[in-house]
């Protein structure tokens, strides 16, 4: 499709927290290669995610162009750290004066993005639009609800994404499309993007197999971090109590790379005996947050994943590996529809059970539902053709 514009536009990007810092390269580098005469990106990153493997590492490998802000506003309890900022955001909005704010997901900085825009009228394009879990008791279901109404371009990653939002009242319509006509879309999934974009690349630079002596070995990989599996004491020790057993009883080694909010309640629980024996297992290798290219690397050679992740949880299916899900809902249905994920909640029981069942299978289907791997150039040539 030719694009005839003439005049630039200016996007300004919220990034914060470490998927979303991931998503943006998807779109940082279809701007590079394809619309640098035509889209003018401005980044700015609110801080929510700050450690250097949360944060910095994925600018330099992903070659995200470096935040031209940095709000800092740090960890905090949702209101304080949402509220720090939206104060930082509409300073900067009103400053910058894009053309449209391009939020990604459903974190507190997406939110803080949201509100900030939508009250001085700067038109929001949400990214990974129209994804619900119907459980309004997580922070994110009412964040991307929030967002979701009050864009002008919503982006679904899935069909499952693009219905939700037909359920809740947005309707396909004609342009110019604005905060009270918004136009629903979907193109596809732009983590999927970097999964095929950084495949290879990643199985050249990462070394983290020969790092953990994995090479040619059987293991598998887990992440953890949602608040109801880390704030709540008895799930957290009954999913690392199935880790010890899914080593113990089948020999398998564990990579786990460990959320910092993980890390910490953890850290607070050695007295119990489940978390003393995950400490002195030896064949679960925790080790600190690692960067993209180790953990796609990671991905594609685990014979099974277990995570709480969204990102994650979507990467397992990209790399055609079944899956184990430590919630008891999630917004990837298309994933559970395979058979190739399982959700267990925090319940050893159903953990164990789900392990052999995956296991066990011989469905190696995983049809292509999450795009054509170039969501990232579609949603730029959307936004062009109606600027
Ligand atoms: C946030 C998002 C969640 C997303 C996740 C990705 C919200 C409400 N939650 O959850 O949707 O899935 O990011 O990872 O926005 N911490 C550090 N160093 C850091 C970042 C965090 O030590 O660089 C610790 C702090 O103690 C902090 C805690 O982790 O209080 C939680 O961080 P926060 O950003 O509030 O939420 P996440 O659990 O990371
Ligand atoms: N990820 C990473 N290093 C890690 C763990 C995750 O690079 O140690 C990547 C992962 O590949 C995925 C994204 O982070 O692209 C998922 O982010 P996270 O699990 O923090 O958040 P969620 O997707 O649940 O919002």
């Amino acid at each position: 499709m030719a694009i005839k514009i003439n005049k630039m536009i200016k996007l300004l990007s919220i990034i914060g927290a470490r998927p979303q810092i991931i998503k943006a390269a998807a779109l940082s580098r279809a701007i590079r290669n394809e619309f640098t005469d035509k889209i003018e990106e401005i980044i700015v990153h609110t801080g929510q995610h700050y450690d250097e493997n949360m944060s910095k590492v994925f600018f330099e490998e992903l070659k995200i162009p470096m935040p031209n802000y940095n709000l800092n506003v740090g960890s905090g309890k949702h209101g304080e750290q949402s509220a720090k900022m939206i104060t930082g955001v509409e300073k900067i909005l009103l400053k910058e004066n894009p053309n449209y704010i391009v939020l990604y997901g459903d974190t507190n900085s997406t939110l803080a993005g949201a509100v900030a825009a939508s009250k001085i009228n700067i038109p929001i394009v949400h990214i990974e639009s129209g994804l619900r879990s119907f459980n309004k008791k997580m922070p994110e279901e009412i964040n991307r609800i929030i967002c979701d109404h009050c864009s002008s371009y919503l982006f679904s990653p899935t069909q499952t994404g693009f219905k939700n939002l037909i359920n809740e009242g947005f309707k396909k319509s004609n342009k110019p499309y604005h905060i009270d006509n918004p136009g629903i879309f979907n193109y596809g999934d732009i983590m999927y993007d970097n999964s095929i974009y950084f495949s290879d690349i990643a199985e050249n630079k990462s070394k983290i197999l020969e790092k953990l002596k994995l090479k040619n070995k059987d293991f598998l990989l887990a992440t953890v971090h949602r608040d109801y599996n880390t704030d709540n004491d008895p799930a957290l020790i009954e999913i690392l109590q199935s880790f010890n057993y899914l080593t113990k009883k089948y020999k398998n080694e564990i990579v786990f790379p460990i959320h910092p909010r993980t890390l910490q309640k953890i850290k607070s629980q050695y007295a119990n005996s489940h978390i003393a024996e995950f400490l002195n297992n030896n064949l679960i290798h925790k080790i600190a947050p690692v960067s993209f290219f180790d953990m796609i690397l990671l991905e594609k050679h685990a014979r099974l994943i277990l995570t709480d992740s969204g990102g994650v949880q979507k990467e397992a299916y990209f790399f055609n590996k079944p899956c184990i899900i430590l919630r008891p809902e999630t917004e990837w249905l298309e994933i559970l529809e395979t058979k190739k994920a399982i959700l267990v909640s925090s319940s050893f029981k159903e953990i164990s059970n789900a392990y052999t069942t995956l296991i066990e299978s011989s469905n190696s289907v995983f049809p292509k539902i999450f795009g054509n791997g170039n969501a990232a150039e579609l949603i730029c040539k959307e936004l062009l053709i109606n600027s």
